[in-house]
Order: C-alpha cells, then structure tokens, then sequence
C-alpha cells in the first residue's frame, strides 16, 4: 500500500519524505489555507504560486493532489485545465481533485458534473483524484470516467453513521471496520455499515473489473483504521 500524506505543511511533508515511506501527497483548499496561515502567523510573507510549487518540489515528482474549487463541470475543467498548466511544469507530478458529485442540493443540476469534469481531464491527459466518495457507485462512474484515484472518505461516513444515531465521539475515535449496533440495530448507510466497509467495496469494484484507478482511502481517524484499509486492500 502507498502512503500519501494529507497535508499542505511544508514542514510536515518534508518530514514524511525524510522518513522514506510517503508516496505522494493530498491537498486541498482548507489545508493550503491552514499552512499559509501559521507561516504568516510566524511572520512569513508567503506567495501561494511559490508556496505550492515548493509543496510539488519536495513532493519529488510523486504525486500531488491539487483540487479546484469551481462547482460545475465547466468551471471545473477550466480551473482544472489551469491549475495542470501553472504547476506541472514545475515538477510533473500535478494531479487534480474533482469532487465526484459537486451538487449542494437534491434538486441541483450538477451532479453528475464532476463524472463529467473527470472524463474530460482525463481524456486531455490530466490525470485526476476524484474526492468526496461515499458510495460504491460513485467510485464505479469515477473509475469508468478515467480517474487514476478513487478517494472514499471513511471517516466522513463513521462521523456521519454516529452523529444520525445521536452518538457522541471525538474526531479521531475508532470506529469498527464491521459496523456499530445501537439499540440491535446495525447502523448503516444504503447497505454500507462503516468507513473501512466503503473502502473494501470500491477496492472490489476496482478488482472485479479491473479498473486502473487506485483507491485511496481518504479522510483515515487513526492508526487502526490505516491497517484495515490496508487488509481491505486499499492501493493508498
Ligand atoms: O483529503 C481529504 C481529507 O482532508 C478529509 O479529511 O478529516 O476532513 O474528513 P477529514
């Protein structure tokens, strides 16, 4: 399995390369934001341009996952298309984050625009994470749209599954990869019962048919879960 480090603290992700076991690396806005912000605290004077492209040198050419911030399939390819063209230069190893469904509301029109955003970065050879999965299915079009990595966010959906059963915890409680029951009842959602199962089923989908696409399984609590996306076979 390849490690990639969510962060965008250069400091951070020096260390996990000094280690010699991170593999890659995810971004995204919020993140970026959270490390300019403590540089400028510290009294830096930070670039972003420069400061990202430090992240993309550091990275040295494994991947780095940059994501747009626009909501629909065409602003999202524009932005896309943009980010590719500013930062792969700087050391080819740009890969842009397209949330898989940027819909805000049931009745949006958007949500197959990020199926759409991914098949067209792909085809225009820009090689793309696809975040924000929280079914099999999502992670099944993504993979038929040409995205090189499949991110279920696990975690997302152990927050989710406790806070619906009124369940207290802290961010980084474990969760059991089999699923919690409350009051005889399985907690579940539409047949997925935890984080590590929607891991293993997008890891199946990818098998079963032979997708390229890797699954990375994103938005991970705590060690324990590391292992058990492991064991489940999960590429990142
Ligand atoms: O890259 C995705 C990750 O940052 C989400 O993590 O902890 O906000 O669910 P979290």
């Amino acid at each position: 399995m390849e490690i990639f480090i969510d962060s965008a603290d250069l400091d951070e992700i020096r260390q996990g390369y000094a280690w010699g076991v991170v593999d890659g690396v995810t971004t995204n806005p919020s993140l970026l934001k959270k490390a300019v912000e403590k540089r400028v605290e510290g009294g830096e004077k930070v670039d972003l341009k420069a400061y990202i492209s430090r992240i993309l040198e550091v990275a040295q050419g494994t991947p780095v996952s940059l994501e747009v911030t626009e909501y629909t399939a065409e602003g999202m390819i524009a932005q896309g298309k943009r980010l590719h063209q500013i930062f792969n230069p700087v050391a080819g190893n740009v890969y842009i984050k397209i949330p898989v469904n940027p819909a805000f509301r049931a009745d949006d029109d958007t949500h197959f625009d990020g199926i759409r955003a991914i098949r067209d970065l792909t085809a225009a050879g820009i090689p793309v994470n696809t975040t924000l999965i929280f079914t099999p299915e999502q992670a099944f079009l993504a993979a038929k749209a040409g995205a090189s990595f499949l991110s279920p966010f696990a975690g997302r959906i152990d927050d989710d599954l406790r806070k619906k059963a009124g369940i207290s915890f802290d961010k980084t409680d474990y969760y059991p990869a089999g699923g919690l029951e409350n009051e005889d009842e399985l907690l579940e959602d539409n047949g997925i019962a935890s984080g590590i199962e929607l891991v293993e089923q997008c890891v199946d989908v990818v098998d079963r048919y032979s997708f390229e696409s890797k699954v990375l399984a994103a938005s991970l609590r705590n060690p324990r879960q590391v292992r058990e996306a492991a064991l489940v076979g999960a590429h990142i």
